[in-house]
């Protein structure tokens, strides 16, 4: 979603802001801007088109003067994306520019309040209130300005803001929204995420939630808003600046879609010793363990299609109860949690608003939180009992494919590792299951294979006008995720059905050509799918199938059969997903679509 970025150090700052702005762009924006301190006044640029347009009209940042500055790219919630709603916005005294991500819930008092004040209001977002109420409350001291403005707001918000009576210092504030603190030698910066600085610095300080950092070239002081000091030494990032980068592919998505084998790897790898499963500091203790008898699996999107697979893998392994609820609907309903119940909350970002939110709402309840996610020092990682990392790296495209993959992994191996201290599932089928995970990534790789055969598929069909993906069991978790996949990047409806659902309405829409991806690759429900390809087909489908390597027969109903590499059942999704994601990214190339940043979709999404 908004991405925010800020620079205070000993050379420009507008070139620098830029190369952020860019390296945010895959969060999603509809327009953006800059702000810059120079010679005692600030210096604002927008833009409703690419950052790259920015670059171009100030010739990469080099024409704009000033050691000290503000940007955010803006996905709109409040007015409409235009250049007067984008940020920074200006309080009006000309003094102060802000940028900020999140919502001030508040904003219509306040702004009533202004508005009587006589302050002349020139944006329609949440935003600009901030920055009136800083010029309001400022009498030569912007931190006392800032905690009294604070003080008056609700909602979520991380904010960077820049005065012009102080273009030495850098104020940044969380409360609800993520914002991290580079630290440089000499520069330091403000970020949204960490991609935005890790080409600058590796060494970050996490904000946490109600914290102000105040910022200057040589030094970062953090403080609570009472005005208390607070020390933390920075963290250190790990990823790498090519991480970030499209390293020769022409869009993030198929780089991170092959960098699966290893992320695979990387996420199984130290948590299997002596085949047994292993996470390090897990406060899940075995007696607590042993006392749930409910499992809630609570996420959005693709992370709540990898709790739909899980839910097989849970009852199968473990024998308990297991619930997959939208994040945005557990928070809306009145769920049965206690303190037996476990409650796992999946997201790539860990920033997700419906997800953070049930988690709260579980954690109220009463129920241990485990949360599976892939950026360290995120909120929800920050709010969980437990935390287990997918370790995906950065994820660019805002199509999600490795992190989902790194999600399927960790849920396997909690599976496993709950299983054995249950005593739920025999040692035979743990070593088995085990076994099988580290072959996963030699599998994805030979997935790779099928690139061409699957690009000549997109090719010939890359017009059709609706598909169906069905499936059953495990199948039908794939094809939730084959059909989402399509239909963000290439924009051509889908929808995925039970298999055997079709019949009670759906399959009124087969007609002649309609395109059906029927996924049959769990081998002992193979007979009941070919009784449904059959059924589309009679009625004119064209049926693109999945089977398992050397099952011969399902080419007598099918058009098209893609053969996956034969795995344990319970991890089918790791295989079966690959083909999916490559098609729908050759589907949506051949369509001329915008793959890593899909019309309307934002990468966080920080709003309900
Ligand atoms: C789809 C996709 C989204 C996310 C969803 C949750 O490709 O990426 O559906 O899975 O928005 O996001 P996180 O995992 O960050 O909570």
């Amino acid at each position: 979603m908004c991405g925010i970025v800020g620079f205070v150090g000993n050379k420009k700052a507008a070139p620098v802001l830029l190369e952020g702005l860019q390296r945010l762009e895959y969060r999603g924006y509809d327009s953006a801007g800059i702000a810059v301190i120079k010679n005692g006044s600030i210096e604002i640029k927008k833009t409703i088109e690419r950052i790259s347009a920015l670059k171009e009209a100030t010739d990469n940042g080099q024409t704009v003067d000033g050691e000290i500055g503000i940007g955010h790219t803006r996905w709109a919630t409040h007015g409409a994306p235009c250049k007067r709603n984008a940020h920074p916005h200006m309080g009006f005294k000309s003094r102060f520019a802000v940028v900020h991500n999140g919502i001030i819930e508040n904003y219509i008092e306040l702004k009533d309040e202004l508005v009587a004040l006589g302050v002349n209001f020139k944006s329609e977002t949440d935003t600009e209130v901030v920055a009136h109420l800083m010029e309001l409350y400022y009498e030569g001291d912007v931190f006392n300005a800032l905690a009294k403005t604070i003080s008056r707001l609700k909602g979520s918000y991380s904010l960077g803001i820049i005065c012009r009576e102080h273009p030495e210092t850098l104020y940044a504030v969380r409360h609800f929204s993520p914002l991290i603190v580079g630290v440089g030698v000499g520069n330091n910066y403000i970020a949204s995420d960490v991609t935005a600085l890790v080409s600058h610095t590796k060494n970050v300080l996490y904000l946490e939630d109600g914290e102000i950092a105040v910022i200057t070239a040589n030094k970062v002081d953090l403080f609570t808003a009472d005005g208390e000091k607070k020390e933390r030494e920075p963290s250190f990032v790990s990823w790498s600046i090519d991480a970030a980068e499209k390293g020769g592919y022409d869009h993030f998505m198929m780089k991170e879609i092959k960098e699966q084998p290893d992320v695979i790897a990387k996420t199984f790898e130290p948590r299997i010793k002596d085949g047994k499963v292993f996470f390090e500091g897990l406060n899940l203790t075995d007696e607590k363990l042993k006392s749930i008898n409910k499992i809630i699996i609570t996420a959005c999107g693709s992370a709540y299609h990898t709790g739909v697979v899980a839910k097989y893998v849970f009852e199968e392994l473990l024998r308990i109860p297991t619930e997959v609820d939208l994040a945005s609907e557990f928070r809306y309903r009145n769920p049965i949690v206690d303190e037996h119940t476990l409650v796992i909350i999946i997201s790539q970002s860990g920033e997700t608003a419906d997800t953070l939110a049930a988690l709260r709402e579980a954690k109220n309840r009463g129920a241990h939180i485990l949360s599976i996610v892939n950026v360290v020092g995120s909120s929800i990682a920050k709010a969980s009992d437990d935390v287990i990392y997918t370790w995906a790296g950065p994820e660019i495209a805002v199509a999600t494919t490795k992190a989902y993959s790194a999600q399927l992994i960790v849920l396997y191996l909690f599976g496993l590792y709950a299983a054995e201290r249950l005593g739920s599932a025999s040692s035979d089928t743990i070593t088995a299951i085990l076994s099988e995970i580290k072959q996963l990534p030699e599998k994805v790789k030979k997935l790779f294979e099928m690139e061409e055969s699957i690009k000549k598929i997109a090719k010939k069909h890359h017009r059709m006008g609706s598909v169906f993906f069905i499936g059953r069991n495990i199948d039908y978790g794939v094809a939730m995720e084959g059909s989402l996949k399509l239909k963000e990047i290439s924009y051509i409806n889908s929808e995925a059905y039970a298999a055997g659902e079709l019949k009670h309405g759906t399959i009124s829409l087969i007609e002649e050509g309609r395109m059906v991806i029927a996924l049959s690759a769990y081998d002992s429900l193979q007979d009941k799918m070919m009784s449904n390809i059959k059924e589309v087909k009679s009625r004119g489908a064209f049926v693109l199938a999945t089977a398992t390597e050397g099952n011969k027969a399902i080419e007598k109903e099918a058009d098209q059969v893609l053969y996956l590499p034969k795995t344990h059942p319970l991890l089918l999704a790791s295989v079966e997903v690959i083909p999916l994601q490559m098609l729908s990214y050759y589907i949506a190339l051949y369509n001329g679509c915008d793959i890593d940043k899909p019309r309307n979709l934002a990468k966080s999404v920080t709003v309900e």
